[in-house]
């Protein structure tokens, strides 16, 4: 009997304490679930190492704050954001501004890396960009074909990557620009109305960006048939480094000795060229003589189109670019797919991709709409007016 009390003892005992352990397991596991747990939620949207969309953090948050006309909450959300350059005056001035409006509204954290207008420093930077913590990009290529590496890393990595303004050739990317053959039809439309004949110089940006060959495909639409008949002439024809406005003063300066002087119009491809061009008509007396386009609306080259030395200047208001990737990019990284982010459509690449893309409208501004640019609080009246002969146009009374 005593034995078998004792073998009956010494099995309650290890019952007992198995129940001990399992309790011990379960009370683990309670605690592991249990919403305290959420406290130490506020330290991880900082971890700067995790390079990974976080999917679920978002949803969870409260909505009082969110202000971003996505109702995209994007606490813990890192974007980084990869600038080729900031040479020309846009990208500092409402690009950048924009794009961090956006994101803070919706509680998400802005870091930068300035390429410099170097390809390869641009490959580094994403790196950098990536091992800082970014869960999502946001790249203005300086080569659009160089970068590919860069963004095919990222990607497998599952780090969604958004095509700022100029193509990069990934299906996977999202694409959010301005129509930009649409650019070089509205530039060439009002050009073309003035010079219906005669010849022209056409100085393209930089070729590896694929806005400088968008922007001719638009002009084409306009000039091609009055090219093919002979009544327009193409003079001169150049790709520009770099979008650098020196070096096209330089092309200009030569396509003037080459015709002696003989020129109609100056199809340009943007504001900073057009200034480097103005000054080379203006060496030989021929600006304001000229019609010449650009684009962007700088403020300098809007003074021009009041001062009557430059004609159009096709404005983005880069702004709504800036909002539209910053708003797009919160999406992305809490886990959207592509097709789901608003205002999407296709876009067929030149290089046969199916492009998800955000395309956003330009504006032509010339003498007679420069009103447009002043009411949208782009420019003050006094920029644009500098110089300007005191009711010489409507917007310079
Ligand atoms: C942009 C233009 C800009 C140019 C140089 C192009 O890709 O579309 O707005 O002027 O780059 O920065």
């Amino acid at each position: 009997m005593d034995g078998r009390r004792h073998i009956q003892q010494e099995e309650e005992l290890k019952r007992n304490r198995y129940l001990i352990a399992l309790l011990a397991v379960l009370a683990m596991l309670i605690a592991a679930c249990s919403p305290a747990d959420e406290g130490s939620d506020t330290t991880e949207g900082t971890d700067t190492t995790t390079a990974s969309p976080d999917t679920t953090e978002g949803p969870t948050e409260t909505t009082e704050d969110m202000t971003s006309t996505t109702g995209a909450t994007g606490e813990g959300i890192t974007v980084g954001v990869s600038w080729n350059n900031f040479n020309e005056p846009r990208w500092a001035n409402f690009d950048k501004p924009a794009i961090i409006e956006a994101l803070d509204a919706s509680g998400a954290e802005y870091i930068e890396a300035d390429a410099g207008s170097s390809a390869e420093q641009q490959l580094t930077d994403v790196e950098n960009l990536i091992s800082q913590g970014a869960d999502v990009l946001i790249i203005l290529a300086q080569d659009g074909t160089a970068i590919l590496p860069a963004v095919q890393n990222a990607l497998d990595q599952g780090i969604p990557v958004i095509a700022y303004d100029r193509l990069i050739e990934n299906p996977e990317a999202l694409y959010i620009t301005f129509d930009n053959i649409g650019v070089g039809t509205l530039m060439a439309e009002v050009i073309y109305e003035l010079v219906p004949e005669g010849n022209y110089a056409v100085i393209k940006g930089n070729q590896a960006d694929a806005n400088a060959d968008f922007l001719r495909e638009g002009m084409e639409v306009v000039i091609g048939d009055a090219v093919a008949a002979g009544d327009i002439t193409i003079v001169c024809e150049e790709y520009t480094d770099n979008w650098d406005g020196a070096i096209a003063q330089t092309t200009m300066e030569q396509c003037l000795t080459d015709n002696n002087d003989d020129l109609d119009a100056a199809l340009v491809e943007n504001d900073g060229m057009a200034s480097g061009v103005v000054a080379a008509l203006a060496s030989v007396g021929l600006d304001g003589q000229i019609p010449v386009s650009g684009q962007d609306g700088d403020t300098a080259a809007l003074n021009r189109v009041a001062l009557g030395t430059q004609t159009v200047s096709v404005w983005k208001d880069a702004r709504l670019l800036g909002q539209a990737a910053g708003e797009a990019a919160v999406q992305l990284a809490q886990g959207a797919a592509l097709g789901d982010v608003s205002g999407v459509i296709d876009f067929e690449s030149p290089g046969g991709n199916t492009m998800t893309t955000i395309l956003l409208d330009p504006t032509p501004i010339t003498q007679d709409n420069l009103n447009l640019v002043l009411d949208a609080g782009w420019i003050d009246e006094a920029t644009l007016c500098q110089n300007v002969e005191s009711g010489s146009v409507e917007a310079c009374p």
